[in-house]
């Protein structure tokens, strides 16, 4: 980036307005320079902050494909900014789909659990604290999420996460090696409720195809949701997978597990007077 073009070194010339007024740079209102060149910063898929994650690390919006996130424009804060800048180079993987993981390597050989879809992370941070002898694999694609974890994570002295950024698809598909997870995570997933984004949702018989190819045998799919149609949805699709097989008796719905902490749509869901199901499937 040219020196002139960035906001932190202004043109000579531009002073801020004595009056008051909007600040200019070459005559241009800085609040609309400084979207014209996170717009641009997006196109070239350059970190929003130094040595921190990619806007679209596979370039994944090129490709002509239903996803199960929408991208959400929220602002990170001064703290999630500073765990991004000091933790993501160590602890942080952008999910660009050109290498296979080592897991044993990242991890130090512990089993390791991939969670789809973590949101601000305090979960996954909690889940991390009470089981050190497991690693996660943590993914989302919201950025203000990933600072949360990591500074979390930092502050709990947790060494067991690495927050992976991106889509999940990319990263089951091109970059983990098959039977390498030992158990796979999907607590409260967008529920997207209109008939005509029902293809959006994650748990769908193509995904636990490509979900068994990377868990061992045994490993356990754990779903947790209070959107009561997508619970029923779960269950008709993981029951209907010849690879995954119930772990509650009945066939059903299982008791909600100790390990899993409540999360925060969770807590949506239940001030909303939703009833929460819970679904642990082992793969065959
Ligand atoms: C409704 S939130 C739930 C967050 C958290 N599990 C909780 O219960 O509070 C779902 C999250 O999944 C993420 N997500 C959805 N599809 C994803 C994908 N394919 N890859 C990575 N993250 C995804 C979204 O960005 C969002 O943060």
């Amino acid at each position: 980036m040219s020196e002139s073009l960035n906001p932190s070194h202004p043109t000579p010339g531009d002073a801020a307005a004595p009056d008051g007024t909007a600040s200019t740079t070459a005559g241009i209102p800085d609040d609309l320079r400084a979207a014209s060149l996170e717009r641009a910063r997006r196109l070239r898929q350059e970190p929003r902050f130094p040595g921190g994650p990619a806007a679209d690390p596979a370039g994944s919006h090129h490709e002509r494909r239903i996803r199960s996130f929408q991208p959400r424009r929220s602002r990170v804060t001064p703290g999630q900014q500073d765990a991004l800048e000091r933790l993501w180079p160590k602890w942080g993987l952008d999910i660009d789909g050109l290498r296979v993981l080592d897991l044993p390597a990242m991890f130090d050989g512990l089993p390791v659990v991939l969670e789809i879809g973590f949101g601000m992370g305090e979960a996954t941070a909690q889940m991390a604290a009470d089981d050190p002898g497991t690693g996660i694999l943590a993914v989302d694609v919201h950025t203000p999420g990933q600072g949360n974890l990591l500074g979390l994570a930092d502050r709990n002295g947790s060494t067991n996460v690495r927050v992976a950024n991106g889509d999940a698809i990319i990263l089951l598909r091109e970059m983990l090696e098959p039977d390498s997870l030992d158990g796979l995570r999907v607590y409260f997933p967008d529920p997207w409720p209109k008939t005509r984004h029902h293809k959006r949702r994650l748990i769908q018989p193509e995904f636990l195809d490509l979900v068994a190819g990377r868990l061992r045998p045994g490993a356990i799919v754990h779903c947790a949701t209070d959107w009561e149609p997508y619970a029923e949805q779960m269950l008709e699709v993981l029951t209907a997978h010849p690879r995954f097989e119930n772990t509650a008796a009945d066939g059903g719905y299982a008791p909600r597990p100790a390990f899993r902490p409540r999360t925060r749509f969770e807590g949506q869901g239940l001030d909303k007077g939703h009833v929460v199901h819970d679904l642990l499937f082992a793969r065959r």
